[in-house]
Order: C-alpha cells, then structure tokens, then sequence
C-alpha cells in the first residue's frame, strides 16, 4: 500500500487564497507533500479569497508561487498539472453567510470515505474572528474531528486579545480540533532539539545551572519587512518573533522529559517552563529587555533606507525592528542561569541559533601557558541556515609543549543526512491532516507566553519618547543589546 492510500481523504478551504502566505508557502508545501505522495489519493484545496479570480488564474498564481518558492525550485509540466487538477477557486467575502453554507456541505462529495474539513485561515489576523463567528452557526462542528481550523499567527495582540480569540475559538470548536501555528515547532533542526536532548544520556548530567552559565537564543534576519509593512508596524519583533518562536526555542530548550512522546505530554512541559519564567516587574523592563530601530544603512554593499521609510510604515513609527531579553526560568534546573534572547531585521547576517555556554573549568592547570585560550565549552544549536550542531572543545594543538586551542566537533545535516529535509509547512500540513497536534500551539501555551512579554510591551507602549532609529540597518542592533550582556560580565556569542 503506498503512503497516500492509508491517508483520509481531506479538503483544504484556504481563506486568503489570493495572499502572500498561501502563494510562498502554503501552496509549495502542499505540492512538494503530493510529489512526495504525503496526499491522500482524494483530496482538493479550495481557495477562498474576495479578488476576482478563475480557477484559471488562482492556478497559475500558486503556480508561480512554487516555481519561485518551492524548496525543489520550478514545477515540471506534468507534475503540475495532476496537482493543478485538485485546486478550485470560491470568490466571496469573508462574512458572506451563504458561502458557509456552501464550505459545510463540502463534505457531501460521495466519496467512498467522507473528507475530512481543514479551515486554513491564511488571512490577516483581523478576519479570524469573522470567519470563525461564520463557522459557529453550524454547531455540529464543534467536537466533529473530521473538521479542524488552522489559525496562523499572529495569535492575539496580547495576553487579552490572545484569551478572548481562544474564548471565541473554542464555542466553535474543541481544543482538539485547533491548529495554532508556529511554523518554527515543524523545522527540522527545531524537532531535533528534544532528540538531541532525550535520545542522548551524555547531556542530561550538565544539562542544568550546575555545568551551563547561560543560554543564547539569536533569531537575526537580514531581510527587512518585505511588503508586510501594514502588519509589522503594528507589530514589532517582540510580539512577531520573541513570543512565539523564541519563546518556542527557549522551551525545547529548558523543558524536563516527557515521560511519552505525546502531544500533551510535550506541552505540558513547555507550559511548565513558561510559568516558571520570572515576571519581569515593569520597574525592571529596562534592565531586561532593549528595543531598536533600524535607520538607513549599507548591507551587502547596497544602500538601505531605514524602518520609518518602508511601505506601509508610520514615519514617525516607534515600532521595534530589534529586540533583546533577559529571561530567568526559576526552577531547580535553571535557577540563576539567564536566558539571553535576540532577534531583529536588517542584521548582518542570517542565524538562527541556541548556544549554551558552559561554565568555566573549575581549576586551569595550563593557566601559566596561554591566558587567551580558556574559552569555555560552548555547545551550539543550528537551526539555520548551516543545519547542526557544534560543540566547541580545548585541544593540544600540535607541536612541542602544550598550547591549548578551541576546536569544533560538529556535525552538519547536509554531511550526514544525505536527503532534503521537508519545509516545515510540509511537516505541519501532514500532521494537521493527521491529526497530530503535537508541534502546533495549545490554547494555555500562546497565553502563558503572552503573559510574559505583557509587561514588556506595556512598559514601551507608555515610554514613546525613544531615540529611533538606534541601529544602522546592516547592524547587530543597538548598543543597549551589548550592555544587556556586558553588564553581566558576558557577551554576544
Ligand atoms: P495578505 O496580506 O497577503 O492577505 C491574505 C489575503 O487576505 C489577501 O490576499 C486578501 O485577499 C485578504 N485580505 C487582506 N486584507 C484584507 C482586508 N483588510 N479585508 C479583507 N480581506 C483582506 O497576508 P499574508 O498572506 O501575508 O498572511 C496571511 C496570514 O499568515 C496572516 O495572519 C499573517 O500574519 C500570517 N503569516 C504570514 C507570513 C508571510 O510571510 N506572509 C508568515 C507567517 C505568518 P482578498 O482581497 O482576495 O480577499
Ligand atoms: C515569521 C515572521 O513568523 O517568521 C517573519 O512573521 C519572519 O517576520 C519569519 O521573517 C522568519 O521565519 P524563518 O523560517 O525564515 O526563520
């Protein structure tokens, strides 16, 4: 039996079919899920958007969107046209009661086995509640696991608007039926962090304040804000990076071993970890977290004009393009050792990484030899763009005498795994069609990470009288990012 066949048949509805996500990521994975025979053998993706478009034309949008974005570069003829076949079109408006009607009865399709229903909402943030309060005229969805609802992010605007869009999602559906994306839980090099951790019994001893001295967790982008002005300046890299990602990554990393690889199992312990996160008092925001801004700089050797210039920006925006944090975790594993948290657009290069720095050797016999060698263990988490994992050592270098040097044991996923590891919407998509929540968001963890960074966001909503911009584009932030470590004696790794 091949592996579409054991599948359940599925219909995707694609709200905001005609956007920018569907085009460059929703749509690519889908077709590389259906090269790889991850589909069912039924199954059909109806796009809903108001554009006017036929089916003729929304076909070669997506087309477009996998030559350009497909992680196998431009569709083959034939390969895109059997994928094509399955792609339909429904122009309408969001709140337009008869094409719910319409979207319900899709499971009517006297198909041997009925399809499962997956309502993906690609749309901005603003059409959730729309669509979700269409829904929820038909109450034979609710508990009905052959239908599910996929919610991208941003989840909420804060701790409130997060609790008040689960109170809503949740008289239309039950918790099992939701999918709250944060398409950092389906990369790879993301996934293998609880291997790393728990299929190893070499980590778990110094995995703890009595071997680590900090963790770092930098998310740097060297793009800027694309056509997504509208959204990002209402946004800012805390709430569009640190409280779902980075918060994310912070998890994986400080979370205690389930005892079962089960969905609930991994959240409750991530949920853990953030209630055990310190509440930064708005007193000490400043102590604990730097914003910036960047203004008009160079990357690559090209001129870039600053944040406040972009498309769709305020130009006297005070929207935070870079953001740095401070975070303890008190419990007996982490008690002392800080989380160091940064991500930021514009930066001068693309990393996304978790390095836990080990504490000193209690005791250098070589101290007398060479002073500048004595760089602690530092192990390295890679989740882009050179996927592994480096473990930085001391070794006698060769020669006479003794003379330490810090070399890197590592491996790289492209040496060892000799396939092309899936995007990570083609990881979520399957286990979305498979009912498997495990790397999508529950309703406490997206509420728990909001009541982190709360506070933060208060605190800078009050204080608007900022020095922006204070970074160059083409920069790694603001000075302040330096002083958030130095002042602890350390620096960015
Ligand atoms: P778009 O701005 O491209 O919007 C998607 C579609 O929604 C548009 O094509 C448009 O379709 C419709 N739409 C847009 N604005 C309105 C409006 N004011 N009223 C009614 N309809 C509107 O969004 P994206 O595709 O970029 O993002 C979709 C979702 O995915 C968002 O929640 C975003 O935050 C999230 N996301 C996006 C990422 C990205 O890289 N793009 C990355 C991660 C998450 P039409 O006019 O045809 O109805
Ligand atoms: C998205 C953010 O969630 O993640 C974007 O909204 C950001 O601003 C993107 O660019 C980064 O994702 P990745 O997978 O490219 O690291």
């Amino acid at each position: 039996m091949n592996k579409s066949s054991q599948m359940e048949p599925v219909i995707i509805v694609l709200f905001g079919a005609s956007g920018d996500l569907s085009a460059r990521k929703v749509i690519p994975a889908l077709y590389n899920l259906h090269l790889d025979g991850l589909l069912p053998q039924q199954y059909a993706i109806v796009g809903v958007a108001r554009s006017s478009l036929t089916e003729e034309t929304l076909r070669e949008r997506f087309r477009q969107g996998v030559d350009q974005y497909s992680r196998r570069g431009p569709a083959k003829e034939q390969e895109w046209d059997a994928f094509a076949e399955h792609l339909h079109y429904i122009q309408s408006n969001y709140d337009e009661p008869t094409l719910y009607d319409r979207l319900t009865k899709l499971g009517d399709t006297g198909w041997e086995t009925p399809p499962n229903i997956v309502f993906y909402l690609a749309t901005p943030p603003n059409l959730f509640t729309i669509v979700i309060d269409q829904l929820g005229r038909f109450s034979e969805l609710q508990g009905d696991i052959r239908y599910r609802i996929v919610i991208e992010k941003p989840f909420g605007h804060d701790l409130h608007s997060a609790k008040a869009l689960n109170q809503r999602l949740l008289q239309v559906f039950e918790e099992k039926q939701i999918y709250r994306i944060d398409h950092y839980l389906g990369k790879e090099t993301v996934q293998n962090i609880l291997a790393f951790r728990f299929g190893n019994a070499m980590w778990e001893p110094v995995w703890n304040r009595n071997f680590i001295d900090h963790v770092q967790i930098t998310v740097s982008e060297k793009i800027g804000i694309g056509r997504r002005g509208q959204y990002y300046d209402s946004a800012g890299a805390l709430r569009d990076m640190i409280q779902n990602h980075l918060m994310q990554l912070l998890c994986l990393i400080a979370m205690e071993a389930p005892t079962e690889f089960t969905a609930d199992q991994i959240r409750n312990k991530k949920v853990d970890v953030m209630h055990a996160i310190r509440a930064i008092n708005k007193a000490d925001v400043p102590a604990f977290a730097v914003r910036g801004q960047y203004g008009q700089g160079w990357m690559d050797g090209q001129p870039v004009q600053a944040y406040r210039c972009e498309k769709d920006v305020d130009i006297n925006s005070n929207t935070e393009t870079f953001a740095a944090l401070k975070l303890f975790v008190d419990n007996w594993r982490w008690q002392g050792v800080p989380f160091y948290l940064r991500t930021g657009k514009c930066m001068p290069g693309r990393v996304s990484e978790i390095s836990l720095q080990f504490r000193p050797v209690p005791h250098h016999p070589f101290a007398h030899l060479n002073t500048q060698v004595f760089q602690p263990n530092r192990l390295v988490l890679q989740i882009e763009p050179n996927e592994g994992v480096v473990l930085r050592t001391q070794a006698k270098e060769p020669g006479m005498g003794m003379k330490l040097k810090p070399v890197d044991m590592s491996y790289c996923y492209q040496d060892v795994f000799h396939q092309a590891s899936p995007d990570a919407y083609e990881t979520l998509l399957v286990d979305i069609m498979r009912n498997d929540p495990g790397l999508f968001m529950r309703a406490d963890q997206v509420e728990a990470a909001w009541s982190v960074i709360d506070p933060i966001l208060e605190v800078w909503s009050e204080n608007t009288e900022l020095n922006f911009p204070n970074y160059q584009a083409g920069q790694w932030g603001p000075p302040e990012a330096e002083s958030l470590v130095a002042q602890d004696r350390r620096t960015w790794l």
